[in-house]
Order: structure tokens, then C-alpha cells, then sequence
């Protein structure tokens, strides 16, 4: 069997634009909070459903919980981790990646409670390192897969996301945010976005607003209040994109 990144895989294709030409086959979808349980691979916590709809083999992929705390593996570290473990596998190598989730949204920049937005880019507010080049890695800007057709068919709002793995937010923080031009503030896009990145699959995010982060009411309050009703509208429109992917290829995204 080759090994993985020998220019032979679907990640190849995909740079070099040849998936770009054929309908999309396998997606994974990866999210940060439970919604179902089936374990794999062994001995971590990670969870991964997997099925066909039409021509698509979708993968659901979740962190699952810590196995210290019980709560749900969010953030950065558990996005990239289980990212990479999904996609780099040869039995999946995915045409996409879709990052589905819940974030913080600014209302100066547009963003309302149960808004449905697709990220054109993300980019780490936490991660400072005051030197020359250093601190463009940290910052870690990185452009979402480009879907025109998408963001039109389904008439989501458009905004650029920055990731940190706090729900609050600090005063650095917000600096990092503002320069960063966001409109979302989400735990795992850009940690997503960097590995895609590095193993050469195209990552789309799609993420519904659960609170205010500019706004009056305490984040974690107002994330909990509006979580159940948040998490239907993303569902829906996670199943609109799928259904808007099958039978297409990347380019016609
Ligand atoms: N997910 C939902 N709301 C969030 C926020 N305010 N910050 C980070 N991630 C979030």
C-alpha cells in the first residue's frame, strides 16, 4: 500500500485540481459538541458516524467527551487532533471537509442569534507571538474553500471567523478579533482550517450564532439559552449543503 502524501491520494488530486473535475464522494463533517455515539478508532474518546445519502459517503465525525471532565472535547486541540485522524486516513481521504458548529457573532458586523453563516476565512486571536513572521503563524489566516454557488443557493450570510480556545473573551483577545476584522468567534475553525490545510483538503465552515459577543447578556448564559434552538437551524442548513453537494464537484460549489 503507498503511504500517505506520495502524490498518489485523493489530497493530491485535489491540489493539483483533478477532484476539482469529478463529484464530490466522501465529506467529512466534524463538529465539536455531541449529537451521536459510535467509537472509533479504539481507545480514544473520538466518534465517528458514517453513512451514504445519494452519491455521498458522509462521515460525522466528534471529538467525543473528556474522559477527565465528561464534557464535550472542545476547542482546538481536539478539532486539529481528530481532523487530522480523519482526513489523513487512507480509507476516507476526503474531497471536503466541513466544519459545523456554533459560534459567538458580533452584532456590529451584521450577526443575529440563530444566523447561519459560512466562513470565507479564519484565522487564531490567542496565539501571540510579538515576532517578525512568528506572528502571522500564529495569527494563522487561512481562506475557507471558496462556494460561490453555495452561499447563493442557500442565501447564508458571509463573515470572516476568529478562533480561540476561551468562550470568554479578553481584552487581547478582542484586539486580535478586531484586527482580525470577525464577525464570528467560534473554539475550532481555524485549527480545522490549518490541518486541511497541510494535508491539502478543501474545509468549508459553517457555523449558527448562539450568542452576542458584542452584546449585554453573559456569553456562557446566553450560549446555553439559545444552544437547542440554535443547533436545529445549523442542522438544516448542514443538511441543505449536503443535499446542494451531491452530485456536484468542488468546482461547481
Ligand atoms: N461558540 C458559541 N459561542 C461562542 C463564543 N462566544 N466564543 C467562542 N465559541 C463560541
Amino acid at each position: 500500500m503507498a503511504p500517505h502524501g506520495d502524490g498518489s491520494g485523493a489530497a493530491e488530486e485535489a491540489a493539483a485540481g483533478g477532484a476539482e473535475k469529478r463529484p464530490v464522494s466522501t465529506i467529512v463533517i466534524l463538529i465539536a459538541m455531541q449529537t451521536e455515539a459510535l467509537p472509533f478508532p479504539k481507545g480514544v474518546p473520538w466518534v465517528r458516524y458514517h453513512g451514504t445519502y445519494k452519491d455521498l459517503n458522509i462521515n460525522l465525525i466528534w471529538p467525543g467527551k473528556d474522559p477527565s471532565s465528561g464534557v464535550d472535547s472542545v476547542g482546538t486541540i481536539s478539532a486539529s487532533l481528530v481532523t487530522y485522524a480523519y482526513a489523513s486516513i487512507q480509507a476516507l481521504q476526503p474531497d471536503l471537509i466541513i466544519n459545523a458548529g456554533t459560534a459567538g457573532g458580533f452584532k456590529a458586523k451584521g450577526a443575529s442569534i440563530s444566523d447561519v453563516f459560512l466562513a470565507s476565512e479564519v484565522a487564531f486571536h490567542d496565539r501571540r507571538i510579538p515576532i517578525p513572521v512568528f506572528d502571522l503563524y500564529g495569527v494563522g489566516l487561512r481562506p475557507a474553500f471558496s462556494t460561490p454557488n453555495l452561499v447563493k443557493e442557500l442565501n447564508l450570510k458571509v463573515g470572516k471567523m476568529s478562533t480561540g480556545d476561551s468562550l470568554d473573551m479578553s481584552q487581547q483577545d478582542e484586539a486580535t478579533i478586531f484586527a482580525n476584522d470577525a464577525t464570528l468567534k467560534d473554539m475550532e475553525g481555524a485549527a480545522v482550517a490549518y490541518v486541511a490545510d497541510i494535508l491539502k483538503v478543501p474545509a468549508i465552515f459553517v457555523k449558527a450564532v448562539t450568542d452576542i459577543v458584542d452584546g449585554d447578556k453573559p456569553t456562557a448564559e446566553e450560549f446555553l439559552q439559545n444552544l437547542a434552538a440554535v443547533t436545529a437551524a445549523l442542522d438544516q442548513t448542514v443538511c441543505q449543503v449536503v443535499e446542494f453537494i451531491n452530485g456536484k464537484c468542488l468546482s461547481d460549489l
